[in-house]
């Protein structure tokens, strides 16, 4: 499994990057307004983001209309070599996703929560499919159940002649909101988890490994002092 960043900032982004565990990032307009960014410096910003990271970068387009979205994607597309479209699950969504795909461009075809969802973003072209675990929960839905369901279906299928260059769909854990949500999410082989940076620095803690470590300082203390 590859971990992604789910996050727009440059600071999380460089942190995780030095532990060696960082294989892209994605963004959102969410995250985005999170960090104060302003909509003048958004271009930039995702240059900036996709120049720290050796992996895709996903910057998503907020227009509603197919038109719109191509004429985002093919500006977002333009901005590195590693950027991905994000592009939200719908008809309008599909519509764009399919024609970027056409010309080469890989999308990131997000808010997914259903099987029929994730065939049709397949079906259209998608690079990468993410459901989103933690929302589905947010409404007393089972969202690794429903992550699974989409792990399975899409597994059961090739697509390779719907993506950009043939390329195997990459199915991404999003709205991933802890550690066990990760877990649960390698165990079905879900290719890739986005994660929030306060989530991916509990993942590597446990409180045995806390103790065992003061246990050891203590130790190492007599034998400074014997
Ligand atoms: O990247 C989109 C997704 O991960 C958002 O997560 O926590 O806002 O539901 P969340």
């Amino acid at each position: 499994m590859k971990f992604f960043l789910d996050t727009a900032d440059l600071n999380e982004i460089e942190e995780a990057a030095s532990w060696g565990a960082l294989a892209g990032v994605t963004t959102n307009p969410t995250l985005y307004a999170r960090i104060g960014g302003k909509l003048s410096d958004f271009h930039a910003h995702i240059k900036r983001i996709c120049a720290l990271v050796d992996g895709p970068v996903s910057a998503e387009s907020v227009a509603m209309t197919r038109d719109e979205i191509i004429r985002d994607g093919r500006e977002l597309a333009a901005l590195a070599p590693n950027v991905v479209v994000k592009i939200p699950t719908m008809v309008e969504g599909l519509a764009a996703t399919h024609a970027l795909a056409k010309e080469g461009i890989a999308v990131n075809m997000t808010l997914c929560f259903t099987v029929p969802q994730a065939i049709m973003a397949a079906r259209a072209g998608a690079r990468y499919i993410s459901p989103f675990v933690g929302r589905f929960d947010d409404i007393s839905e089972d969202g690794i159940g429903q992550l699974e369901d989409v792990v399975i279906a899409i597994n059961n299928y090739d697509f390779t002649q719907n993506t950009v260059r043939g390329e195997q769909i990459e199915i991404i854990a999003a709205s991933i909101r802890s550690a066990n949500h990760v877990t649960q999410a390698a165990l079905m082989g879900a290719d890739i988890a986005t994660i929030p940076f306060d989530v991916l620095k509990k993942m590597v803690s446990h409180p045995l490994t806390d103790r065992g470590l003061e246990s050891f300082m203590k130790d190492w203390e007599k034998v400074q002092n014997a």
